[in-house]
């Protein structure tokens, strides 16, 4: 299957519900460990494709001036008012990746939780060069990604996660003409009533996205596996570190 627009449909109230609840807790600790880890210290951050602030939120409680955008603007709007409630700093906007136009302005931009690959090989390219014009020169991009490798290895038909109150089941199939994920995600609400919605996601092997990050214009593309660990093929997430130069 070639890929097909899918995000404006998928990314609705059910992922706003149940997707964003399956990642809270230790998985945001461990974000947190390596973006402070790769970046070194407080700096002003945009956190591209940034949800309801999982990340943005508790980076900005580190001392990060931190500027989170979704295009989702029922996304955007949760993130301000959990940042509201904790009087965090960090800050939203509606912005969809495809049309950002920032220009020399931060110091890093983070991608987190596989927020990159949902759009045709030239779109993808494209958001790599949009994000490196926003940073500062020697800036740093932060991407992390699910790991084609692993995947390929580990490949599970099925999967059932707790979301919250609710849960997912995932059925996966693999392209291989496209290297895209396909995966049909059934939300099973508490009360019993269910949604079934499709995702569609280019997955890289570090080899090929190194080679786009360094098309795109980025420099010292580095490949690690979690804090101090490079990357080797039973790491499900690639974490690539990359400069503007
Ligand atoms: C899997 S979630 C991850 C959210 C966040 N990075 C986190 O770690 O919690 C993917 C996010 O990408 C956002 N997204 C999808 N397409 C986008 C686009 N074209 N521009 C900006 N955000 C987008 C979705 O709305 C969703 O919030």
């Amino acid at each position: 299957m070639v890929y097909k627009d899918w995000i404006d449909d998928f990314f609705d109230e059910n992922w706003l519900e149940y997707g964003f609840a399956a990642r809270e807790g230790e998985d945001v600790d461990h974000t947190l460990a390596f973006v402070e880890w790769a970046l070194g210290g407080p700096c002003k951050v945009l956190d591209l494709a940034c949800g309801v602030g999982r990340v943005a939120i508790p980076l900005a409680a580190l001392g990060y001036e931190v500027l989170g955008v979704d295009f989702q603007p029922d996304y955007v709007e949760a993130a301000r008012a959990r940042a509201q409630k904790v009087n965090s700093g960090a800050r939203f906007d509606v912005v969809d990746m495809r049309e950002m136009s920032y220009v020399n302005e931060f110091d890093a931009v983070i991608c987190l939780w596989t927020s990159f690959g949902y759009f045709d090989d030239d779109t993808n390219l494209d958001i790599l060069e949009r994000v490196l014009r926003a940073l500062r020169p020697g800036g740093t991009f932060v991407l992390q990604v699910i790991n084609r490798d692993w995947v390929i290895r580990h490949f599970q038909p099925y999967g059932w996660q707790w979301a919250g109150q609710g849960r997912i089941l995932e059925e996966r199939r693999f392209d291989l003409d496209e290297s895209a994920a396909i995966t049909d995600w059934t939300f099973v609400k508490p009360g019993g009533g269910q949604t079934t919605k499709e995702t569609w996601n280019r997955l890289y092997s570090w080899h090929e996205l190194k080679r786009m990050l360094e098309d795109a214009g980025f420099v010292e593309a580095v490949a690690w596996g979690a804090v101090d660990e490079p990357l080797t093929i039973n790491h499900n997430a690639i974490w690539a570190v990359a400069k503007r130069p």
